[in-house]
């Protein structure tokens, strides 16, 4: 339709511009900021001003730190570590936890104020940097849960000084801040200079999460603030983040001090692309790859390698797609490229590329006010000139050809640096040939600037060393072995009210059901006095459980390790605000002296549950040939469970959490001790966005375990009770489905996480 087609081609964007105003208002609230020491804003120094790159605005004013005021945030840091470090690991990730959620209930408003300070498209703000940042304190909660069974022996390294650049101000302290936490270490934090904002609105955040005083301490300023810190005797480990040329700096400052070091340094990565790539994804990835936050990413794909024979159609459609890039108001939706941090980088910048020669290709001419750079592609330059060698850290692209995929490793790998790498071909054992013989840290096959939690990121060579992510990430922050501080008490969780008494049903498909049979059973306490009724289960009800479960199985497993997490993270956090309820009612119930206890153990299962969802992660096989093997842990499916009459909550909590965490749905016979603490327990599901089906608790006498085992839509049994062994695994038959039976295995989750997965194993072998 002509028309229509005219309209499409004169149709331009509308401005959809973010409001600035929470963030400016925040900014207000605060008037000058001092460094935050001890817990508290300390009173404002001598202050410089950050500004606002795309307006040239001031944002705000905020302390050089002086000597005596990193002094202070050391020995603040010092003075709580033995507290920090002495706390359990559960203890630490309750707060991780509670952090996390602070920053994802803010995280629009720190979206702007990054957007404000950086420059960066409110886009990536707001889809990027803060959900990045939020999913790393939520992994390094599981962390800190898991670590001290999981690595016996280690131990915090201390007082840790931290670096970060301005170009992911808030993800690089998330990266820093998250893993020393997790590990029992304090902090003393500086953001770059240009960008100091959202470090201090996070410093109020972890007042309002509860991190005891001193464990997190930001200190702002330059690099004379930085190097203070880097120096100090205090300190007894420097991680940092920026120019290669301070991270050698600082290697010579620490070297025999005794301090751990870790360095994320600069690079010039390579993007290549192979001939028989798919073209278009390629251009795209590279658009995430250079163009993102204007180039000013460490790992950014800055140096293209294309084929030869498909150079030009290439470079073609690359130029096509960089006219439709939208360079401008960082605020505006619709933004592609925002402004570049700060008018001294876009000197750099604009310098760097007015004396590097080659053919340069810019589709734009930069906003005539504000710190703009249009996105820019230079070819004709030979890979020894100082634009294909030296980091720009801007939105430049520079290209060249190769033929042969020796060729292309070889023009790859000729640079000092080693970060990061991404590899298009259509063609797998190509990609995967060619991947292990990159010098790079990561490498991204079809893909680009991917990052998460659970993997490590870091480079080789000049890119500096160590990681950050994942357990290598951890252990960046631990010490082994080593004495380790006195260990204090943990924080008790909050608790909420009694409930009034009410009628037990059943949960099954996320909703209360009535027994099918309409009857009820008696519930009595220990010394016999009536506490209650439930309901007594039939086939019937059993059959509606399995039914219900497997129709939520799909979804649930479908759902990220991370998704699974928070929903788990949430029924401990309901279970947490009535533990002295569910306490209670366990003691009314079994007259067991360790009611709270297993009320609190019940939490660490919900928390260690949900930290390994996302972490219990498959092998890589070394197989004899060229190439992997890769083996996935893959959920069972649907998973009946005859819960433990002992303990009773924390047996049927641990099963339910181990199942659900690794992707299953359950059902659950409710111990005939302690029903009712079942019966209360679905309340808590109801209330933590679990979707219906996934958990489905039943009620009634043990004879339900045969018609469980015998039910064909149910995958696996786990009886912890050996006498029904006989009569469950007698009823398996039929499908012969996994039955699990023994006596209540404790508290090691390990046997649960097994049993609730299987292994698939997907062979990959490879050659050019
Ligand atoms: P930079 O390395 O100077 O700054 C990074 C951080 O280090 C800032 O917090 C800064 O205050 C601090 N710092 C500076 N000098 C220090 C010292 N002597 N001791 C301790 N801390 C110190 O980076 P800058 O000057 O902002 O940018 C220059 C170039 O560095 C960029 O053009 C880019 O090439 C590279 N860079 C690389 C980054 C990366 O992620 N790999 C991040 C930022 C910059």
């Amino acid at each position: 339709l002509p028309e229509t087609s005219a309209l499409m081609e004169s149709m331009a964007y509308g401005p959809a511009p973010e409001s600035p105003s929470p963030a400016l208002d925040w900014i207000a609230e605060h008037g000058r900021f001092g460094c935050f020491v001890a817990g508290a804003f300390e009173e404002p120094g001598a202050t410089f001003e950050t500004r606002n790159p795309a307006t040239g605005e001031v944002l705000a004013h905020v302390t050089q730190a002086d000597a005596d005021t990193v002094a202070r945030a050391v020995a603040a840091a010092r003075a709580a570590l033995p507290g920090w470090a002495g706390a359990t690991g559960h203890a630490r990730a309750r707060l991780l936890y509670a952090i996390a959620r602070l920053v994802q209930k803010q995280a629009k408003l720190l979206a702007v104020l990054e957007t404000l300070d950086t420059g960066k498209p409110i886009r990536e703000s707001r889809d990027i940097d803060v959900p990045l940042a939020v999913r790393h304190f939520y992994y390094h909660a599981g962390l800190a849960q898991l670590w001290p069974e999981e690595l016996p022996g280690h131990s915090p390294i201390g007082v840790c000084g931290q670096i970060v650049p301005w170009n992911f101000p808030l993800l690089m302290l998330a990266w820093k801040v998250a893993p020393a936490l997790a590990a029992g270490n304090t902090v003393v934090l500086k953001p770059a200079e240009y960008t100091p904002l959202s470090a201090l609105m996070f410093a109020q955040l972890c007042q309002q999460a509860g991190v005891p005083a001193g464990v997190v301490n930001i200190v702002t300023g330059d690099g004379d603030v930085g190097e203070r810190i880097v120096a100090h005797d205090g300190i007894d480990k420097i991680a940092f983040t920026g120019s290669t040329e301070v991270g050698r700096r600082i290697r010579k400052i620490t070297a025999g001090r005794g301090k751990a070091l870790t360095l994320e340094l600069g690079g010039k990565s390579p993007y290549l692309v192979f001939e028989d790539a798919d073209l278009d994804s390629a251009v795209e990835g590279l658009v995430d790859s250079i163009w993102l936050n204007q180039g000013q990413v460490c790992c950014a794909g800055a140096r293209l390698l294309v084929q030869e024979g498909i150079a030009a159609s290439f470079y073609d459609k690359l130029k096509t797609r960089m006219r439709h890039l939208r360079l401008g108001d960082p605020l505006d939706k619709c933004t592609d490229v925002g402004a570049i941090v700060d008018p001294a980088q876009l000197a750099r910048v604009t310098g760097m590329v007015a004396q590097g020669g080659g053919d340069v290709f810019q589709p734009c001419q930069a906003p005539g006010t504000g710190c703009f750079y249009p996105p820019t592609l230079i070819t004709g330059l030979s890979p020894a000139d100082r634009l294909m060698q030296e980091e720009i850290f801007g939105p430049v692209l520079v290209a060249t050809t190769f033929r042969t995929p020796a060729e292309a490793v070889a023009l790859a790998n000729d640079t000092r640096y080693g970060l990061a790498a991404s590899i298009w071909s259509e063609t797998l054992p190509l990609a995967l040939e060619v991947a292990p013989k990159l010098a790079a840290g990561v490498v991204w096959v079809n893909g680009a600037n991917m990052f998460d939690a659970a993997v490590g990121f870091g480079g080789l060579r000049e890119s500096g060393f160590g990681r950050e992510g994942g357990w290598e990430g951890l252990t960046e922050y631990l010490r082994a072995p080593g004495g380790r501080p006195e260990a204090v008490p943990v924080t008790p969780g909050v608790v909420g009210p009694a409930p009034l008494d009410r009628t037990a049903k059943m949960f099954i498909g996320g909703r209360q059901t009535r027994p099918d049979s309409g009857e009820s059973l008696l519930v009595r306490a220990s010394g016999g006095q009536l506490l209650g009724h439930v309901g007594a289960g039939n086939r019937k009800d059993i059959r509606n459980a399995v039914e219900a479960a497997r129709k939520a199985q799909p979804a649930w497993a479908g759902l990220s390790g991370h998704a699974r997490a928070q929903v788990l993270y949430y029924i401990a956090e309901n279970l947490s605000a009535r533990s002295e309820e569910f306490t209670e009612r366990l003691a009314a119930q079994t007259g067991a002296g360790d009611a709270g206890q297993q009320v609190a153990r019940s939490l660490e299962a919900l928390f260690a549950c949900a930290a390994w969802s996302d972490k219990y992660d498959g092998r890589i096989k070394d197989v004899p040939m060229r190439g992997v093997a890769l083996g996935f842990n893959v959920p069972v499916g649907v998973v009946g469970v005859l819960c433990p009459s002992v303990p009773a909550l924390e047996g049927a909590i641990t099963a339910m959490g181990a199942a659900i965490a690794m992707g299953n749905t359950c059902v659950l016979v409710a111990p005939e001790t302690a029903p009712l603490s079942l019966t209360d327990f679905y309340q808590v599901l109801e209330t933590s966005d679990l979707p219906g089906g996934v958990a489905n608790i039943v009620t009634g006498r043990t004879v339900l375990a045969e018609t469980l085992a015998g039910h064909l839509d149910v995958d696996a049994v786990w009886a912890f009770a050996p006498e029904l062994g006989q009569a469950v695994e007698a009823a398996s038959c039929g499908n012969l489905k996994r039955t699990w039976i023994t006596p209540w295995p404790g508290r090691d989750l390990g046997p649960f996480l097994r049993a609730a997965t299987e292994v698939r194993t997907v062979w990959i072998p490879w050659g050019a």
